[in-house]
């Protein structure tokens, strides 16, 4: 039914319930879809030439706006909680605590940098930040189709807006549900606005938005784009959901966690850093 399903980097445990969810979606039309997809790692890429790339929290770690000594401690904070982040044997409640410890002080020391809110779009020009390869077509060809994609970030707001600006696909469908900063008058970051989102309460996240839920009410379908086990309740604000298509992208520690993702995700992409199945899917869909 779509060629690309059959890409080496695919699993999917039952393929037969991902014919029948795409054959509905299709079936329903898609002026009745909406699309919510995770930022870091599942829109960008986890990988380039062999290197890490970086996340939006990453971009301000790595760039000139962080001095060396809050360098040295953001990437400490890393070093530690980042491997608990992926850890396949402590559970999403034993980790809850820990992501909002690395969350707060990594916010923290962000806010003791006294980041210049102009300085941001060089930030992110000198970053080694990608999206994944086949980009153009996702963004575009949701736009050309009118169909909302919903950012949901755990990442900054601020920055992962300049990456899209940067790529030229921030389109008028896009909205972007994420942690955003607040600057004074002198546009110098004073602290994060609203409701932390951390990679574990996302579910909450979307409760607190059911404004723009029901605007999307018409769109009982969702296509679901994900990298972590959080990002599966992205779509619990979505009203009277008929069907989700949930795929995860599987980047590290792939042996250890593929039965979990395989699990838990309909179509499981493993290492592979483009957009060529969910953009496959969504030609199907349109
Ligand atoms: P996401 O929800 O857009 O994927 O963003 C969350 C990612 O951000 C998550 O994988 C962890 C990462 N992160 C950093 O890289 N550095 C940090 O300081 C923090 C707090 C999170
Ligand atoms: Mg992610």
């Amino acid at each position: 039914m779509i060629r690309e399903l059959s890409n080496p980097s695919v699993c999917m445990k039952n393929p037969g319930k991902v014919q029948d969810i795409l054959l509905s979606m299709q079936k329903a039309g898609s002026n009745t879809l909406q699309v919510i997809s995770d930022f870091d790692m599942t829109l960008t890429r986890f990988a380039f030439n062999g290197k890490r790339c970086p996340t939006c929290h990453n971009i301000l770690d790595n760039s000139r706006l962080i001095d060396d000594e809050c360098k040295l401690k953001l990437k400490d904070l890393l070093n530690t909680y980042y491997p608990i982040e992926i850890d396949p044997t402590r559970s999403a409640e034993e980790k809850l605590p820990l992501m909002v410890e690395w969350w707060t002080q990594a916010h923290e020391l962000l806010i003791q940098q006294k980041i210049k809110k102009d300085a941001l779009v060089l930030a992110v020009q000198e970053s080694e930040a990608k999206l994944r390869e086949g980009y153009q077509f996702f963004f575009n060809h949701l736009h050309e189709h009118s169909i909302p994609l919903l950012i949901f970030s755990a990442g900054i707001g601020d920055v992962l807006e300049e990456v899209i600006r940067h790529a030229g696909v921030f389109h008028s469908n896009v909205n972007v549900f994420s942690n955003y900063m607040k600057f004074d008058e002198l546009g110098v970051l004073q602290e994060f606005k609203g409701e932390l989102i951390h990679i574990y309460n996302k579910r909450e996240g979307a409760l607190l938005n059911t404004g723009h839920f029901r605007e999307l009410r018409a769109r009982p379908n969702v296509l679901l784009l994900g990298d972590s086990l959080g990002d599966l309740t992205m779509a619990d604000g979505v009203q009277a959901m008929e069907n989700i298509l949930k795929i995860g992208f599987l980047n590290d520690k792939v042996e250890d966690r593929r039965q979990t993702y395989m699990d838990s995700y309909d179509i499981v992409l493993i290492q592979d850093e483009t957009l060529e199945v969910p953009n496959a899917i969504v030609r199907f869909l349109t």
